[in-house]
């Protein structure tokens, strides 16, 4: 298939600033290492974790930090940037002298499942940088000020998902190249679903409207739905949302009443989780939402933020919205 169009070529034919392409083509080149490094694991003997927590006091995992390594290192010696956050990093790392790019990234998500050989991925999203000195402040834009928004799933294959606000396209990594090519032209998540993805192990937590929404998915053809619905979960976001962005469905991660009581606002972080992920989702034609409002309006007040999520296709985020806007 010697027609196929490689990243670097479609991004120099999408319109977008070419600084913003080679940006963006440079973090493509360190996702290639990552996927090297995840998929050589045990061989390298990078499985398992570290004695150390990141900012978010969860343990890190090797991998977590040699992604989040790859990636600063990439993007430092581009001067493709100015500034980096990183769920791997307590605050922006500042690159001097780089293009007026804030790049934030979750560089292993779903790390979790990296001992057990689960599909993982990268969360990329890409806002302009206000000055040339960045700290955490200058990085807390709401996501519908992003440039670009991204994942990497390495899964069987390894895939780049990417939207610069004009729809959302999908890339192979092809290995006997060396480069991602287009595989996927315009990706549409279908308005409506049979399938929802929650940690259902945390039912027992669940406020009203979610409870109340997964009940009535439940169920089932006799239940007010009037159909059947199916469940996944992979515990590893860009999967399921992979899922989603492919054949549609609706993802929730909400904050619940024991989050509520540890003084948590939710489980996944705003800025390089849920803003990036969330563009894609409605770049595609669905909708992302805490529940109660559009995920790209939240004025973030914290690098590391935790919100709600409920996103995919927007006919089941309604439902879920209806439920929290009930009386
Ligand atoms: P990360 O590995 O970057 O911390 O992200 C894990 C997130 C997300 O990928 C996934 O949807 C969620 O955590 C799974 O949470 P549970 O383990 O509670 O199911
Ligand atoms: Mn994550
Ligand atoms: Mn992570």
């Amino acid at each position: 298939m010697s027609d196929l169009v490689e990243l670097k070529t479609s991004l120099a034919q999408s319109g977008i600033d070419p600084d913003l392409g080679a940006l963006l083509d440079c973090m493509a080149q360190a996702c290639i290492e990552i996927a090297d490094a995840v998929e050589r694991g045990a061989l390298s003997g990078t499985l398992g974790a570290l004695d150390r927590a990141n900012v978010q006091g969860e343990t890190q995992k090797q991998l977590d930090v040699i992604s989040n390594d790859l990636l600063v290192h990439a993007l430092q010696n581009s001067g493709l940037a100015c500034g980096i956050a990183s769920e791997e990093e307590d605050h922006a790392v500042a690159i001097p002298g780089g293009a007026p790019y804030l790049v934030l990234f979750d560089p292993l998500d779903g790390s979790s499942n990296i001992d057990v050989n689960v599909t993982v991925g990268t969360i990329i999203s890409v806002l302009p940088a206000p000055n040339s000195a960045p700290n955490d402040a200058d990085f807390l834009q709401p996501g519908h000020r992003q440039l670009a928004a991204a994942y990497v799933a390495y899964g069987p294959s390894t895939l780049l998902v990417l939207t610069t606000g004009d729809g959302v396209k999908q890339f192979t990594l092809d290995r006997a190249r060396g480069a991602f090519v287009l595989t996927g032209s315009a990706l549409s998540v279908p308005k409506q679903t049979a399938e929802f993805a929650i940690n259902a192990a945390r039912q027992r937590h669940w406020l009203a409207p979610i409870a109340a929404y997964i009940r009535d998915c439940v169920a089932g053809e006799t239940g007010p739905r009037g159909r059947d619905f199916n469940m996944r979960w992979i515990a590893s976001m860009v999967a399921d949302v992979h899922r989603i962005m492919t054949r549609g469905g609706v993802f929730l991660y909400p904050n619940d009443h024991a989050m509520i009581a540890e003084g948590m606002t939710g489980k996944l972080r705003l800025m390089y989780e849920a803003n990036p992920m969330g563009w894609l989702v409605e770049q595609a034609g669905g909708a992302a939402s805490t529940g109660e409002g559009r995920i790209l309006d939240i004025v973030p007040s914290g690098l590391h933020q935790r919100v709600p999520v409920v996103l995919g296709s927007a006919d089941e985020v309604a439902e879920v919205e209806a439920r929290f806007a009930a009386p």
